[in-house]
């Protein structure tokens, strides 16, 4: 038994990988969250010129952008696909037509820091065996009703490496999420097959590749859908492949993820998300 988690929730997340907690956060906070996200669009929506454009398979369509590529120490905005028109013009107000933010609200704004620091996180981080962990990217997912786009089928180990493997997936409903609105989907027990590909930078740092490591993919029987009510934490082991369709209902489906690492393993210099002025941080409050 941890400080959090009971046995059977510790045992249940080895064997699948993954782990529902219903309730964890006040529905009250988590409209507390989605304000402050739709404040931190309007305010942080960037020029035409630096619209980056998210894909499925979670590469942004314009991979060398800068805009991207060094969002992990700041807060930017990322377009859904269907957001612009064919003249390149946004469909509707910018705030509404938003794929994500990212990568580090957890850090820059004071309503998502207390939000990603709540009591009871850094317990349930060191039951599932994090000994030092360190918050290393926020996204805070709109999922849009009608033009919300899907994710392909991913671990996150392939975007945020560390030598060994120790990202955790914390994944907040901050809607219910159901599969109509597009709620994540996962393989249970896909964990312990070994990840297929490592995204990292380029030699000259400019834009990511995708590695290969193994070319079949993953199993598309047997995923489970992760329906969720709002405040439901839902904890995803770094190797879990896990994705989710579109969402062409009339609901919007926003969700909150923080990724952490454990600060004894070796975060690798190539991995596209470097923090290279704004110290990393863990759990605690302060
Ligand atoms: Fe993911």
């Amino acid at each position: 038994m941890g400080k959090f988690l009971t046995a059977a929730q510790l045992t249940s997340f080895q064997r699948h990988g993954f782990l529902a907690l219903p309730g964890f956060v006040d529905a009250r906070r988590c409209l507390d969250l989605r304000d402050r996200a739709l404040e931190l669009a309007r305010l942080h929506v960037p020029p035409p010129d630096k619209a980056t454009i998210f894909t499925a398979d979670g590469t942004p369509l314009h991979a060398s952008d800068q805009y991207f590529l060094t969002s992990g120490e700041a807060i930017r905005c990322f377009f859904e696909r269907d957001a612009f028109d064919a003249n390149g013009w946004l469909r509707a107000d910018a705030h509404l037509c938003l794929n994500k933010l990212g990568h580090a609200m957890h850090d820059l704004d004071p309503v998502f820091d207390s939000f990603s620091r709540l009591p009871g996180l850094a317990a349930v981080a060191g039951d599932i065996g994090l000994k030092e962990p360190l918050l290393l990217q926020s996204m805070y997912i709109f999922k849009q009703a009608r033009i919300g786009g899907e994710v392909k089928c991913h671990t996150d180990h392939t975007y945020l490496w560390t030598e060994p493997r120790t990202v955790i997936g914390f994944w907040f409903a901050i809607d219910d999420a159901t599969v109509e609105n597009g709620c994540m989907w996962a393989l249970p027990g896909g964990h312990r097959i070994p990840v297929k590909s490592r995204s990292r930078l380029n030699a000259s740092r400019t834009a990511m590749v995708l590695e290969t490591l193994d070319k079949e993919p993953y199993p598309t029987q047997g995923l489970e859908a992760l329906e969720a009510a709002r405040g439901t934490l839902i904890l995803l082991d770094g190797a879990l492949p896990h994705m989710s369709g579109p969402n062409l209902s009339d609901k919007p489906r926003h969700a909150y993820t923080i990724h952490a690492i454990d600060g004894s393993a070796e975060y690798l210099a190539d991995n596209w998300l470097q923090r290279p002025t704004l110290p990393l941080r863990g759990f605690a409050m302060n």
